[in-house]
């Protein structure tokens, strides 16, 4: 009863966060002292303090709750916001899948009851979410990219299965799609209200949640949209890297990136005799709990307002959940600061970079295809993207997070093109490393597009020991 209580208290507190603060969506802004593990962390920069709405200390809770973004009253956002004389030429938008269930399961316990059909009466309730379901009901699987058109469109079981989109999950991206049309159609005019199918590019990676999520956000921008009209691509690879995707040098970073993050669990005995408890109630070895993922699981029960599993031998609770959770934070702050995930990122992200600043140039010359690019990807798609760019204070991507690039031309030089980045809402174009000095230099209020095409085409290898392509950088000897 507690338990409830307290959830109740946190979830009415998450609303009223969302709604009174953005940029906390975004930034660790909290000042952070000599972190335990002897890690110093005050190289860290403080990014738009916000002092009223941010917890003193790193918060696990309050740090869950942004990841479960649970759907609330309209978010503000700053996309779409430059000065009037900039025309909006294209928009390319990367999302992570909406709210999942898990893709693990807890060992010998119940898993979580989450109903992930799709119903008005069950909040969170979207007004377009009926006419999703008649409409994705319609759908055709010309629509698809083999072998997508073998996918459901929209979720629909009583008892979710493994890593299936929920109700909120569809939410999160209807929501997202709707505010993209308010900005980028209504205001911004960056489809004719004919468009055509060209003017799109859909791509998403194979599983049902990206899929459905995809189409929910797309629902959501153009309700009603012509099936005849849009076109998935299938994407293999959750680096989204197509073509381009063999890279030893990428593979050998992450094998070092997992071994600083194996020792620094080992360093941490808090965590260790954690899932000792756990493992002890759940009657299974240590082991065997831990390579089941536990967080996974326990973030759908936080996210989903369902207590934590029970055993004869005692429950799982929320000082468990907030010791896991902690160490992935503290992880996530230790993998910024040591290179290694950099090189992985760097390398990981230039083949998708790589195809939008292409996109990016072909509309810049005035071409009019693929205006709107939607990639419906995984946190770990986002995550190197980030990385990749600079955005080192930026969180974990959170269930429905979005990454925007917008394309803008100067009226008054039309021959000039400028870029804009924004994480969850967030202009975040002057925290990229190709765009800090600029903000300081120039009066302009976005970041020329050589900037990132020559980051793009050359300063992205230069990071990694002088090489000057994605060939050579992935393949250079004696690394
Ligand atoms: C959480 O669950 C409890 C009991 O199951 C319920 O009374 C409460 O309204 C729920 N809270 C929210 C915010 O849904
Ligand atoms: C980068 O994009 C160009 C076209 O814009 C393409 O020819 C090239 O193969 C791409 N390189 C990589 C590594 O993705």
């Amino acid at each position: 009863m507690l338990f409830r209580n307290r959830f109740l208290l946190l979830l009415a507190l998450a609303a009223l966060l969302a709604f009174v603060s953005l940029s906390l969506q975004f930034f660790h802004l909290i000042p952070v002292s000599v972190a335990k593990n002897g890690m110093d962390s005050k190289s860290r920069k403080r990014i738009m303090p916000d002092p009223v709405t941010e917890p003193p200390v790193m918060d696990p809770i309050y740090e869950a709750l942004l990841y479960c973004n649970i759907p609330s009253v309209a978010e503000r956002s700053m996309e779409g916001h430059a000065p009037h004389h900039f025309k909006l030429v294209s928009v390319h938008v990367f999302i992570r899948h909406g709210d999942r269930y898990p893709l693990y399961v807890i060992p010998k316990t119940k898993r979580p009851e989450i109903d992930c059909t799709l119903v008005a009466n069950r909040k969170p309730y979207h007004p377009k979410l009926e006419a999703f379901v008649s409409h994705m009901a319609k759908g055709s699987g010309t629509s698809l990219e083999s072998p997508l058109h073998s996918l459901p469109l929209y979720p629909s079981h009583p008892l979710c299965e493994m890593g299936e989109l929920t109700q909120t999950g569809v939410v999160q991206h209807l929501q997202n799609g709707q505010l993209l049309r308010d900005i980028y159609l209504k205001k911004h005019k960056l489809l004719p209200s004919d468009w055509s199918p060209d003017q799109l590019y859909l791509e998403t990676t194979g599983k049902s949640r990206t899929l459905q999520s995809g189409l929910a956000l797309l629902y959501g921008f153009l309700p009603d949209f012509d099936w005849k009209k849009i076109y998935f691509r299938h994407q293999p690879s959750a680096l989204f890297c197509s073509g381009n995707c063999y890279c030893p040098v990428r593979n050998q970073y992450l094998e070092k990136e997992q071994r600083r993050q194996y020792l620094l669990r080992l360093k941490n005995s808090q965590l260790e005799r954690t899932y000792g408890e756990m493992a002890r109630i759940v009657d299974v070895p240590t082991k065997q709990l831990r390579a089941a993922n536990p967080i996974d699981s326990m973030l759908c029960h936080f996210c989903h307002n369902v207590s934590f599993p029970c055993t004869k031998n005692g429950c799982i609770d929320m000082e468990h959940f907030k010791v896991i959770k902690m160490h992935q934070i503290e992880d996530e702050r230790e993998r910024q600061e040591k290179k290694l995930y950099l090189g992985y990122a760097l390398l990981g992200a230039h083949p998708i970079l790589n195809q939008t600043v292409g996109r990016m140039q072909r509309a810049a010359e005035g071409r009019r295809e693929e205006l709107f690019a939607l990639y419906s990807a995984h946190d770990v798609t986002l995550s190197p993207v980030l990385s990749a760019l600079g955005l080192t204070e930026a969180r974990f991507p959170r269930f429905a997070a979005r990454l925007i690039f917008e394309l803008w031309q100067d009226r008054e030089k039309p021959g000039e093109h400028a870029v804009r980045i924004l994480y969850n809402g967030v202009d975040v174009t002057f925290h990229t490393s190709f765009c800090q000095d600029h903000h300081r230099r120039s009066p302009k209020p976005m970041c020329p597009l050589e900037n990132l095409v020559r980051f793009v085409k050359r300063d992205m290898f230069v990071a990694l020991g002088g090489s000057t392509n994605y060939y050579d950088a992935c393949h250079k000897e004696g690394f």
